[in-house]
């Protein structure tokens, strides 16, 4: 479903990313590991149309992405939660949650999204009117994942859910990522929390200096000593 190759990228004159291959098949739930700086966001930035590759190619559902802005490439049926969140904040939930199926007209499709939205994250159905500037840390997370699904993505990416939540709420929203995976939508995933990630995704990619240092299926790295001793600080 994505392709990425060779891809070079960064900002003005710092080059980030040297080289990355990754793919992701229809139906999988990939993570992106690695530490911080180490270009994860760049990455992701790059394959939704937020920043330009300098060299190699993206490819999404069989068609390049050279040249495509991120509304364009939203609209192919990608779906991002970037690191920022992004919402808007001096709207309510129910807003920003419509703000997510923009590009959807059916208006029957829409009220399944939010449907099924509301019944992935039942504390957003509790603060439907509440301003999205005033939710707590997980609840902004959650509603970002609700905003990004309301468009029916093919392709999610996640720019590190667990980033500033409580271990609860943390494994929260990993279980409705592992539930939406469950159902069938392909999830690329980036993340910090290693141990959590490995248990749910199929595979990984560890990206360190801009570089892809390791990757396979995460039952496998979760064996590598590699990723116990520098991830899991074991051994
Ligand atoms: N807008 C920007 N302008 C200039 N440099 C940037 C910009 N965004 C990121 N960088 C730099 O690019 C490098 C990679 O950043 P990136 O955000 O991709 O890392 P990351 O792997 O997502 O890290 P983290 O885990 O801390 O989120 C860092 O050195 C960072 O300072
Ligand atoms: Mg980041």
């Amino acid at each position: 479903m994505l392709e990425v190759e060779a891809v070079d990228s960064g900002y003005g004159f710092l080059q980030v990313l040297h080289g990355v291959n990754l793919r992701v098949e229809e139906g999988e739930l990939v993570a992106i590991l690695g530490p911080n700086g180490a270009g994860k966001s760049t990455m992701l930035k790059c394959i939704a149309g937020m920043l330009r590759p300098w060299r190699g190619e993206i490819r999404f559902r069989n068609r390049s992405l050279a040249g495509l802005k991120a509304n364009r490439v939203s609209r192919l049926g990608m779906g991002y939660v970037s690191e920022t969140l992004n919402l808007f904040t001096g709207m309510s939930v129910y807003e920003n949650l419509l703000l997510g199926a923009y590009a959807i007209t059916d208006h029957e499709i829409r009220r399944q999204s939010l449907d099924f939205v509301f019944d992935l994250f039942p504390r957003l159905a509790e603060r439907r009117p509440q301003l999205a500037g005033t939710l707590s840390g997980g609840e902004r997370k959650m509603l970002a994942i609700g905003r990004a699904l309301m468009g029916r993505p093919a392709l999610l990416l996640v720019d590190e859910p667990s980033l500033g939540l409580a271990p609860l709420l943390t494994q929260s929203v990993f279980a409705a990522l592992k539930r939406l995976s469950q159902d069938g939508l392909t999830i690329l995933l980036v993340e910090q929390n290693v141990p959590g990630t490995l248990e749910m995704a199929d595979r990984a990619y560890v990206l360190e200096q801009g570089a892809v240092v390791l990757e396979g299926p995460a039952r496998r790295l979760q064996e590598t000593a590699h990723i116990q001793e520098v991830y899991m600080g074991l051994r």
